[in-house]
């Protein structure tokens, strides 16, 4: 892991590779793990950059009241590594960020990857679960959340290594950072509005069996973005790109060499 100090604040990130750089944004209550196959995969021929998100894994503190925050310290990463345009791959709170940065950043997008992640917000009935989680947790830490979240993530079949990999993941984020990120969560606007101006080259990949963000609903989102691709892996739940990294992977490749066409 490198660590960087972006305006006053630590964040921890790995960095392997070389040009051209994709920048991978991880979803909730996860850190820059949820990308070890893209790393190890992609990293002969990119730049691969994976952070831990302010209140998670070695970055820890703080998180941010809006994702606009994160959004922002992605930019402040990229400054930081002079890069100047990355594709942006968000998984699930990872889409919600990319999202974010989407409009606030345009500019730095060569390509937006929304992987098992949804346009909309939070419903009322979404928010009301949020708030219980962040008492629960204030209360318990967050062992009752990996609890309820860990089946959700992972598909029934998923491999016992994955399973353990990502209920280890859950329980070792800070309690501080994951109530800071549903707090968040729960304010994020509706990015529906968006979609029709996405100009860049957009991949979506669903999970055929995702719990979280059903199929149907990540390929109403493609549909809605000018030219986006869709790709949804058979087999795979919520962390597609951890539970079936080789068809995840060989669909984010074509995708990278397409957006590699076009600059
Ligand atoms: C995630 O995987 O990032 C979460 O499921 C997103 C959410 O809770 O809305």
């Amino acid at each position: 892991m490198r660590h960087a100090t972006l305006a006053g604040r630590a964040m921890a990130f790995a960095d392997h590779g070389d040009r051209p750089p994709l920048l991978l944004v991880h979803g909730f209550p996860l850190d820059h793990s949820l990308w070890l196959p893209q790393l190890d995969a992609l990293s002969a021929t990119r730049r691969v950059i994976a952070p831990d998100l302010a209140g998670f894994g070695a970055t820890g503190g703080a998180g941010h009241e809006s994702l606009d925050g994160h959004a922002d310290d992605l930019a402040a990463l990229l400054d930081h590594l002079g890069i100047d345009r990355a594709v942006v791959n968000g998984l699930s709170m990872g889409g919600y960020i990319a999202f974010a940065f989407w409009r606030r950043h345009r500019a730095r997008v060569a390509g937006l990857v929304l992987t098992c992640t949804r346009a909309a917000a939070d419903s009322e009935a979404a928010r009301a679960g949020r708030y219980q989680s962040i008492v629960s947790i204030e209360a318990d830490g967050v062992g009752p959340l990996a609890d309820a979240m860990v089946p959700k993530l992972v598909t029934p079949a998923a491999p016992a290594d994955v399973r353990s990999m990502v209920d280890a993941m859950v329980r070792r984020q800070p309690a501080r950072g994951v109530a800071d990120a549903l707090r968040a969560m729960s304010a994020r606007p509706d990015s529906t509005p968006d979609l029709a101006g996405i100009t860049v080259p957009t991949l979506v990949v669903a999970g055929a069996d995702d719990v979280i963000v059903p199929a149907a609903e990540a390929a109403a989102m493609a549909a809605a973005i000018p030219g986006a691709g869709l790709v949804t892996i058979p087999g795979a739940g919520h962390l597609a790109n951890l539970e079936e990294p080789g068809a995840y992977n060989a669909a984010l490749r074509a995708f990278l060499e397409r957006v590699d066409a076009t600059v």
